[in-house]
């Protein structure tokens, strides 16, 4: 129910923030140039799924507005000696706003001067009311224990955030700004177009459930997301995964394929798509079993690959929002097949407000 309530979240969560020929529009949330001129750093804190979707915020940040950026995982930012002044900028990041190790972060850096901006789904939450300004995403309720539409409203949070930084730094110019406007515009309608292709992600269930070990692998945002797809399907189908970077493949993982062993890839970014090829290849050559997700119009990797999904295109930095769609759906019918509580998963809480 939440993974088809998403192109819903998505459109909630830009409405009256994101139209067309209008500036980015962040309620509160206002800086000028010179404030954002003047940050020494900014750094993406949170946990779990959060932590992932601030993966992808950094690249958007960076993208669009090239300032760089900081991910961390707040278990250990907490107790590391992290740069923090006055000029600093902390992005929380919480669906609840209520996770114990991501609260002590924002307290922390408020005590040492830091700005503190929330990007949370709960009004009231902790976070919401404790941070200096607050960014909801608009998700609704969310109820199962894994993250799926507050992980695409975080992300469609972070790009609005990098446009309006965009246009404050003035790295892109109106034309570029709208361009991107539009196409995130168009992200629910694809995102329910991307929920109606099903077939072959049930087919990978069926005939991989029984797997102990997946792999994930993607280069650069498809990096990300694939981290994403890792966790959604260890959580609720108690298979062992790891998502590994293209290029990390040699680099270890590599000694793991075998006859059969399950690897999810995903191929949706132009510019590293013959670098993922040769991935592709390699673990093919060693008898791995390949799914792709791939863009629609990909004539190529369908040669190469044992099955793939085709996803509706955009333009490349916006496409997480709907690769990740398919990895839900996998982890799903995975966990359906298995017999498992897609909603409740054994050992896992909703909000983790102890450490
Ligand atoms: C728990 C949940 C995850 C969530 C993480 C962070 O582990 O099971 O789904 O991503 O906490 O939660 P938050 O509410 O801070 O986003």
């Amino acid at each position: 129910k939440e993974i088809h309530e998403q192109p819903k979240a998505i459109r909630d969560t830009m409405t009256g923030r994101v139209s067309l020929n209008e500036k980015i529009n962040l309620g509160d949330f206002k800086l000028t140039s010179e404030e954002l001129e003047n940050m020494d750093r900014i750094y993406i804190v949170a946990c779990g799924t959060a932590y992932n979707a601030g993966l992808m915020g950094k690249v958007a940040i960076e993208d669009l507005a090239r300032i760089p950026v900081e991910v961390a995982i707040a278990s250990e930012f907490r107790y590391r000696d992290p740069l923090i002044t006055d000029r600093t900028l902390i992005i929380v990041v919480s669906q609840s706003g209520e996770t114990a190790d991501t609260l002590a972060v924002l307290r922390d850096g408020k005590k040492q001067g830091a700005r503190v901006l929330a990007i949370t789904n709960v009004v009231g939450s902790s976070v919401s009311r404790e941070a200096h300004d607050v960014i909801y995403t608009l998700a609704g309720p969310e109820i199962a224990v894994a993250s799926t539409k507050a992980y695409v409203t975080q992300l469609a949070a972070f790009y609005i955030l990098g446009l309006y930084f965009a246009s404050l730094k003035e790295t892109m110019t109106n034309e570029e700004i709208e361009t991107i406007k539009a196409e995130l515009l168009q992200i629910p309608n694809k995102i329910d177009k991307a929920l109606k292709m099903k077939d072959s992600l049930q087919k990978f269930a069926s005939t991989h459930y029984n797997h102990k070990d997946m792999y994930f692998l993607g280069r650069g945002l498809d990096y990300a997301v694939a981290m994403e797809g890792s966790l959604k399907l260890k959580e609720i189908s108690y298979i062992h995964c790891d998502a590994y970077a293209g290029g990390e493949l040699k680099h270890g993982p590599i000694a793991l394929i075998e006859k059969n062993t399950a690897v999810i890839t995903l191929l949706t970014q132009e510019s590293l798509k013959d670098k993922m090829i040769s991935n592709v290849r390699e673990v093919s050559t060693r008898g791995g079993n390949i799914f792709a997700v791939v863009n629609e119009g990909d004539t190529t990797t369908k040669e190469v690959v044992d099955d793939l999904v085709y996803i509706p295109k955009t333009i490349d930095i916006l496409t997480p929002l709907i690769s990740v769609v398919p990895l839900q759906l996998i982890s799903y019918y995975v966990a359906k097949q298995k017999g498992c509580d897609v909603d409740k998963p054994r050992n896992l809480a909703k909000s983790v407000t102890v450490e």
